[in-house]
């Protein structure tokens, strides 16, 4: 290239490099994340129902950012026509996801490329492909690919292949919904005829044929005569030697009705050795007592564990659950001996926690073993029986017209588990049964995924027998189908790879139906008894992760409630219907790659003009080993079974390694690429590599594959400045590039909760990146001024977007990222002749954002306390308290620990609520919360002589109030009056309410009236 191309290569290059996005100009976050809330409760995107995965994220919040991502920053005149554009239904339908984006802006798109190396569960990919753009989906592990295949790649594949089918057969398989979204009709007539895509149909026939079969199976249908069994564990008393069950909950149903009263109530008693049920709409209708459907009663609960009812003039107690894992007791039900013995050197004894293992911990073991040496036929039946905890059966539940009835389950109800015991012995050895290993060290965040201490060490031990049984009978079904489908389409006289691809497509749907039966239908899935009656099993990750659960669902195959066979087909019917409607306006093409986003050999020579993608976050969640649960049953059911092992069929690159050999369990070969940071697999694997440094490799590496002048745009979830520095360190420090947007955003996650309303705030982001121009070194001794005024100038520009919606956090959370963008652009930065790594550039943010904070303001303090409380002020949630994550923002801010702001006087440490797990340090910001003389009377007496400056301000407040003496130096009371004006002055730019009490005050002691 000669001297004039390289000049206009450098020209063009320049020009490409400072086009901004619309990302970077600012788009309305708070408009987006309005919109995104709404998937969180029952606005979710429908394919989410197919099965759970973690931290999904929303579809409407996704959309916004792919296209600001890549549109340039004038692509729009006014916000309002991107959110037009972005969501043509807005304003008639809250769930903007619903509808596909317009055309226009599917055509400004057109031929761009996206690639999401962390793709999860596809939200990303999903809303990039129907805006036109082409996205590659890269998944770590094989549970997450397979899911991915069948949201993004199936529909497409099969996009033109409608079938025609009568309405009769319309109804009887469920598929009205289909057939009236895809003619266009609204309603379904028996003699019509409907065409609708044709893999959707296959999925409710062989999903019904599946069914039948199973109906006809003569061991399967002997095993049950109800729709739902409650089972939990029986243990033996080490006092009486009877084996007493082990009740988590008595209660059946507390369902609240619509008006006041309840719609349901029923429970569990123990009479005479005896389960009993109490069932009051029954009662009520037996004494005629009027409108037995919401009964008047007044309910009180200690939790899930017991309470009373009063109703009809009669007054019942609700017994309290008689096993409690956590303090490690139970209670025998017959001889009422407390159960919390311990084994010592083999025996049972009286004797404290450190002395050993809990009896009944130790007795689920020694069943966990049994149940295995039974069914590989070491021990006899009766041998099995006599272990010393057991499974056995509480309640039998029936469905009829959409309500639930109760019965004490039976001696021979039990026997059905002992039968199914037998009949799983007979099969031992058949590959279907999922003996794979569980991992078995701690994991960091959820002490419940060591649910392998109570002797679940394998994952078919999460069943009953018959769970077990009827789980491994669907198994074999799907298969069969698998190869049925095939092989009618070959005499249809399909070409034999697509043939084989369809029947793929077919068995995976059907077999992430399993998957979500396998969810509601084992021991680890809890009874719920206050939801509606059709969900009273919850699935076994509620709880975001496995825990031992007592009373537990055992679902009939054949039953129609939320969970079973039947529901979850039509669940995935739905799904189905969704994502096929989310390829009908564009033609983005979606590939999903099953990856490690460090290696990512097979994308070699590709470019991509975006990167958007959404990392775990640190030991947020266990990946690998928590969706194992999933991939032992996906394995199986999507490959063949020969000679007692697992032959390679469908999808084989997800279950079996490059030398054919099957990969047993997903964190065996997975969990150690996982980018996360956990301390139980940094020993078990014997290696340990930091969260950091796994995200820094791996963002080094995708980055190869990004256009020069791409933005990458993480998601991220950074509560504390520290959880930043993480990020930062992966890409401005290791990998050369510079922050130039970011914004808060509405994730999947909790709200915390102490800043409820606020700090949704303060959770999720999402953060755009470029690549540094050059070496451009700071040095913040130098540079400081020009620093406060860069941070300032960007503060302005960001808060215009927030259009008067400002909330103290958020201004706050733009000042600090207009301080993170200003110092992100350079490299290396120094201060005090030293190097900042990402954690000293992360403090030196926080530093610059509130000084410039205060200084746009035109506030001058120099009191370290006065400093303090206005950060403070400013940081504290709506009711007024900040966590300890927000804390650690003001403790960088000002340079004070928070110790030192509790010996000011400026916040007490206060208890909250909320379960045991979520507890939390809160503090309440010491402020007068009203303009009264006893408010202000009461935040002065805590905080009195504590701080100079505050105290003084108390008594000026008062002194406007009451007209007491004010005792202070000048000087103080110089300073004083200046905390006064910076109140006021953060209350005009939006920090602090308009009604503050503080401020309210603060205007009274400066003499001002309100509109000064
Ligand atoms: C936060 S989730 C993504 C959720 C997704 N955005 C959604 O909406 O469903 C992060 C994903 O990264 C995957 N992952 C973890 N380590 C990985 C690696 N080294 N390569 C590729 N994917 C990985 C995890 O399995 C997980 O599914
Ligand atoms: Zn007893």
């Amino acid at each position: 290239m000669g001297l004039v191309g390289s000049v206009i290569l450098l020209i063009v290059l320049w020009l490409v490099v400072l086009m901004p996005t619309l990302l970077e100009r600012g788009i309305p976050i708070d408009v987006i994340n309005d919109y995104s809330s709404v998937e969180k409760g029952p606005g979710r995107p429908p394919h989410w129902e197919m099965v759970f995965w973690w931290t999904r994220k929303p579809l409407a919040g996704a959309r916004a950012i792919i296209a600001a991502s890549l549109l340039p920053d004038n692509a729009y005149q006014s916000m309002e026509q991107f959110l037009n554009d972005l969501f043509p239904c807005r304003g008639e339908k809250r769930t903007v996801h619903s509808c596909n984006p317009s055309q226009r802006l599917i055509e400004k798109l057109r031929g761009k490329r996206l690639l999401d190396p962390f793709a999860g569960f596809g939200s990303i990919p999903l809303e990039a492909s129907r805006l036109g753009v082409d996205a590659v989906a890269v998944e770590l592990l094989p549970t997450a690919y397979v899911f991915l295949k069948a949201i993004l790649e199936y529909p497409r594949l099969f996009r033109d292949k409608f079938i025609e089918v009568d309405g009769k057969t319309i109804k009887e398989l469920g598929l009205e919904d289909v057939a009236k979204q895809f003619s266009g009709k609204r309603e379904v007539s028996e003699s019509g005829r409907y065409k609708v895509p044709m893999l959707i149909y296959d999925v409710a026939r062989w999903g019904s044929w599946i069914i039948n079969r199973l109906r006809e199976d003569p061991v399967i249908k002997e095993l049950y005569d109800a729709d739902i069994y409650i089972g939990t564990w029986e243990v033996k008393c080490p006092v009486c030697g009877r084996y007493t069950p082990l009740v988590g909950n008595w209660w059946l149903a507390r369902v609240k009705s619509g008006n006041r009263g309840y719609e349901r109530l029923a429970w569990m008693e123990w009479q005479n050795g005896e389960i009993k049920v109490i069932d009051l709409n029954e009662q009520c209708k037996q004494q005629r007592l009027g409108n037995c459907d919401n009964l008047s009663a007044e309910v009180t609960t200690r939790g899930e564990e017991g309470g009373s009812v009063r109703w009809a003039n009669q007054k019942f107690v609700v017994p309290i659950k008689n096993v409690d894992a956590k303090r490690e007791t139970a209670q025998c039900l017959y001889c009422r001996a407390e159960i919390n013995h311990r084994i010592v050197n083999g025996k049972v004894v009286k004797g404290n926690k450190k002395d050993g293992d809990w009896y009944v911990k130790w007795a689920l073991r020694r069943w966990s073993e049994n149940y295995e040496k039974y069914l590989r036929d070491e021990i006899t039946l009766d041998e099995l029986r006599q272990s010393p905890a057991r499974p056995t059966l509480l309640v039998k539940v029936y469905v009829k017209d959409g309500d639930l009835q109760f019965k004490p389950a039976t001696q021979q109800d039990t026997e059905k588990l002992w039968k199914a015991a037998e009949e799983l012995r007979k099969m031992w050895g058949d590959p279907d049964i999922p003996i794979e290993e569980l991992w078995n060290y701690h994991m960091g965040t959820a002490g419940q995924i060591s649910i392998w201490i109570w002797g679940y060490n394998k994952f078919f031990k999460f069943f009953n027998p018959r769970q077990l049984l009827t789980l491994v009978k669907l198994v074999k079904l799907i298969r069969q189908v698998g190869h049925m489908v095939e092989e009618e389409k070959l005499k249809e006289g399909w070409n034999s790879e697509d043939a084989r691809k369809y029947a793929e497509a077919v068995t995976t749907y059907l077999t992430i139906a399993l998957i979500r039966f396998v969810i509601f239908n084992s021991v680890a899935s809890p009874i719920r008894p206050d939801t509606i009656m059709g969900a009273i099993i919850a699935g076994s990750m509620t709880f975001r992760g496995l825990a031992v659960v007592w009373n537990y669902g055992d679902m009939s195959p054949y039953t129609n409630i939320t969970g079973s066979w039947l529901k979850n087909i039509k669940t995935t019917i739905n799904s189905l219907g969704y994502v096929f409607l989310t390829i009908f306006d564009s033609n983005g093409n979606a590939k999903v790659l099953l990856d490690d986003a460090s290696e990512l050999s097979r994308l070699e020579g590709e470019r991509f003009d975006v990167i958007v993608t959404d990392p775990p976050y640190a030991d947020d969640v266990a990946y690998s080993e928590l969706s194992d649960f999933y991939y032992v049953w996906l394995k199986r059911a999507l490959s063949d079974a020969e000679n007692n092992e697992l032959k390679p069929r469908f999808l084989p690159e997800a279950f079996f390694d490059e030398f054919g050999l099957e990969i047993p369990t997903q964190w065996q070969r997975f969990a150690p690429k996982e980018v996360s940071e956990n301390e139980g697999r940094w020993e078990h694997f014997g290696l340990k590599v930091t969260f950091a440094e796994l995200l820094t490799r791996a963002f080094a590496n995708v980055l190869r594959f990004l256009k020069e002048d791409g933005l990458l745009v993480a998601y991220y979830v950074a509560k504390k400045p520290e959880t930043w520095a993480a990020l930062v360190d992966a890409l401005w420090r290791e990998n050369g590039l510079e922050l130039v947007a970011a914004y808060p955003v509405e994730t999947e996650s909790e709200e915390s909760i102490v800043a409820k309303g606020k700090a949704s705030i303060l959770g999720g982001y999402v953060s755009a990146w470029r690549r540094r121009v050059g070496e451009r070194p700071l040095d913040l001794d130098v540079a400081r001024e020009e620093a406060f005024r860069e941070v300032a100038s960007r503060l302005e520009a960001r808060l215009k977007v927030l259009r008067g919606r400002k909330g103290g956090a958020t201004t706050w959370v733009y000042s600090y990222l207009a301080a993170l963008e200003y110092l992100t652009a350079h490299y290396p930065v120094r201060l005090g002749g030293v190097e900042l790594g990402s954690d000293g550039l992360m403090r030196q943010a926080v530093v610059l954002a509130f000084e410039a904070l205060l200084r746009s303001s035109g506030i001058k303090l120099t009191d370290r306390g006065a400093h303090a409380y206005l950060a403070l002020r400013i940081m504290e949630s709506k009711s007024g308290r900040v966590d300890s994550d927000t804390l650690s923002y003001v403790e960088k801010a000002v340079g004070l620990e928070h110790k030192d702001l509790i010996g000011l006087g400026l916040i007490t440490e206060v208890e909250t609520g909320g379960p045991n797990v979520a507890k939390r340090k809160t503090f309440e910001v010491l402020a007068p919360r009203s303009d009264t003389v006893d408010e202000v009377k009461r935040v002065y007496s805590l905080q009195r002589g504590k701080s100079a400056v505050i105290d003084c301000l108390r008594q000026l407040q008062l002194n406007a109030l009451i007209k007491s003496v004010a005792k202070c130096t000048p000087e103080v009371r110089e300073e004083s009056l200046n905390l006064a004006r910076a109140l006021i002055e953060l209350s005009k730019s939006g920090l602090l309410d308009e009604d503050d009490a503080d401020v309210k005050l603060s205007r009274l002691v400066l003499g001002m009236e309100w509109w000064q």
